[in-house]
């Protein structure tokens, strides 16, 4: 087959067989739009590279993506069930979300094996949500210290390998996509990778899959001489991690789990231990953290699904779950259980897997995760899509590789403790907040990370008065008091238990505690008063005492001038508040050596007030 843009054109060989093979794959249209020969030659070649590059990256050729769109769409159209035939059923699950005597347990065994523990985050997302025009990772976490997303996993890497018996480097696999790999890496490189050591850190980068503009699965274009390409899912972590050789290469070095966190998820550290824990206990080939789930919630629930002699524990998006259980076990859909929840937990795509079996599905599957597409129709009978679909990948479907011979899990976690992400822009975070759904965004990333700070402090005996949830800008926000314990300071709820004894805060007071030999006794915070602790390890510092007033950090709205300047960061304007420093007592102690130090006497006698 010809098409007439291509007459007399001189392309390389390697370009006139994708040429031959796309036209005989219905892709005539790519060049429909094309100059007469002579005319933007150099476009039309760079236009066949684009092409030869993608038609490589993907396993089958764009011949092999666009068999399967087609049969994805023509699933897709027909409205099928993907879980046809299968029931669901309650899957095998450790609920830790009272963090009793049990947490306790599971969190000493994960942390004795945080030396066999590597960490595969996930950061190839665009964001397009959150309309931030930067990576995620580099947004603070909050806005007090100013601590990234990055900076923020990077010390917890750091106080897990201060904690190990032998101290060794956690490796650290990141995978970005052609949007975000140089900005990730230059984040890295400009902060001499956070303390971390260059090689411990992984970079795999995912590719871009091209756009379908119908359900013929013919590849989308902007202009004549360009596809639209857009990332494939994070599924695609694991076929990188088999096809790079570093799954098999971290399980040789004696890597027995790698956890899977997200990218703008502060919390995820609180509960990587006792989820460890709980992988190692139970022996999980594959454990989902999750999050108790009110029935008919949006989030997706973790469900075992059973059909004659196959089952697989996976998670089910929510707008799936309830016609699924309607049509199968239980008329009324999904109704609560004992607890008042859901027995179906809710995913938060934090995943604990054991390598020595990933390693061998790795190479048994070549780690291609079961695609979907959800495409967005433009008409009833589904034949016009509203704008360019994609095929893309889940890393939470692995479970669908998996054999008999594996177990699967969930461990269920309290919420704001492990997960509090920041995905949405403040307008559409109001929205959802006034819909009754988390807001998911970057004022109450900061509020739930606070409360996590809290979590700990009062579960290490210090009494809490927080203030009233505020809504700024339609979305809720709690002011305080705005607890920040370093990982260097506690990785463990364990940990924390044993530095801080006692003491209370209250209002919008801050503690922010930096370092491992700190210990609190009885201190309490009052008036808005901010205490900020930073020790070198071997600097042992005992606080005790009361601070009561001046304000520390005070909560200040942004103006909506300040909303509007162009010059106003984009991390502010996406809260719609900052923090001024009014007077935080700051105490910093960069020699080892003993030290006791009665809060009373810093307004007096401030020996080591900076
Ligand atoms: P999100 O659901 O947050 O999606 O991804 P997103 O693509 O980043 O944001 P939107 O949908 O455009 O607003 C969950 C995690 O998966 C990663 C993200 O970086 C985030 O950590 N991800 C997502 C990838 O690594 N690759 C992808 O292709 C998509």
């Amino acid at each position: 087959m010809q098409h007439p843009a291509l007459e007399s054109a001189s392309f390389s060989q390697k370009a006139q067989a994708l040429v031959h093979e796309l036209l005989e794959n219905q892709q005539y249209h790519l060049f429909d739009d094309w100059d007469p020969p002579g005319v933007c030659e150099p476009e039309k070649r760079a236009f066949l590279e684009q092409l030869l590059q993608v038609n490589a990256n993907y396993p089958g050729g764009i011949a092999g993506y666009t068999d399967n769109a087609r049969r994805l769409l023509a699933q897709s159209r027909q409205g099928l069930n993907p879980f046809e035939g299968y029931r669901p059923e309650q899957p095998d699950a450790v609920d830790l979300s009272a963090m009793d005597g049990i947490y306790d347990q599971m969190e000493s065994v994960g942390q004795a094996h945080f030396d066999r523990t590597g960490v595969v985050l996930v950061a190839g997302g665009l964001g397009e949500r959150l309309g931030h025009n930067g990576i995620k990772l580099d947004l603070p976490v909050e806005a007090i210290l100013n601590t990234s997303y990055l900076a923020h996993y990077a010390d917890c890497l750091l106080a897990m390998e201060a904690r190990m018996a032998t101290p060794k480097p956690v490796p650290f696999v990141i995978m970005v996509s052609e949007d975000t790999h140089a900005p990730t890496l230059r984040a890295l490189e400009d902060h001499n990778y956070y303390g971390l050591r260059q090689d411990q850190v992984h970079i795999l980068k995912q590719e871009l899959v091209p756009a379908l503009q119908d359900n013929e699965a013919r590849l989308a274009k902007e202009g004549p001489y360009a596809l639209i390409l857009k990332p494939h899912g994070h599924g695609d972590v694991h076929m990188l991690l088999q096809s790079s050789g570093l799954a098999a290469q971290l399980h040789a070095q004696g890597i027995e789990h790698l956890v899977f966190i997200q990218d703008t998820n502060g919390q995820v550290f609180n509960a990587l231990p006792a989820a460890l824990g709980v992988s190692i206990e139970r022996e999980y080939d594959f454990n989902s953290l999750a999050v108790n789930r009110v029935p008919g919630e949006a989030v997706g629930g973790l469900a075992r699904l059973v059909k004659d002699d196959h089952e697989m524990t996976l998670n089910i998006e929510y707008n799936q779950l309830d016609p699924l259980l309607r049509a199968t076990i239980n008329p009324e859909g999904d109704v609560p259980g004992a607890n008042g929840f859901s027995v179906f937990p809710g995913n938060i795509n934090i995943l604990v897997i054991r390598l020595a079996s990933y390693v061998k599905v790795l190479e048994k599957s070549k780690g291609i995760i079961a695609e979907f597409v959800n495409p967005k129709y433009a008409d009833e009978a589904r034949t016009e899509f509203n704008k360019p679909a994609r095929l893309e990948t889940m890393m939470q479907d692995l479970p669908k590789l998996l054999g008999p011979e594996h177990k699967v899990g969930v461990t269920v976690f309290h919420r704001a403790w492990c997960f509090s992400p920041n995905k949405n822009n403040v307008e559409e975070a109001a929205k959802k907040h006034a819909a009754g759904s988390p807001p998911e965004s970057a004022a109450t990333a900061e509020s739930d990370f606070y409360l996590a700070g809290r979590m700990k402090a009062e579960r290490a005996g210090m009494e809490i008065h927080a203030e009233a949830p505020q809504t700024i800008l339609g979305v809720p926000f709690v002011n305080g008091p705005r607890v920040l314990l370093r990982p260097s300071f506690a990785m463990t709820l364990a940990e924390a238990r044993e530095k801080i004894g006692g003491g209370q805060l209250s209002g919008p007071s801050t503690l922010i505690l930096d370092g491992p030999d700190i210990r609190l006794r009885d201190v309490r915070l009052e008036a808005g008063a901010a205490l900020r602790v930073h020790a070198v390890p071997g600097a042992k510092v005992t606080i005790q005492g009361r601070l009561s007033g001046p304000p520390g950090f005070v909560l200040t709205k942004l103006s909506s001038e300040e909303l509007a300047a162009p010059d106003t960061p984009s991390a502010l304007k996406m809260r719609g508040y900052r923090f001024v420093d009014q007077g935080v007592k700051a105490l910093r102690f960069d020699r080892p050596g003993e030290y006791q130090v009665d809060l009373a006497t810093l307004y007096t006698d401030p020996p080591e007030l900076s």
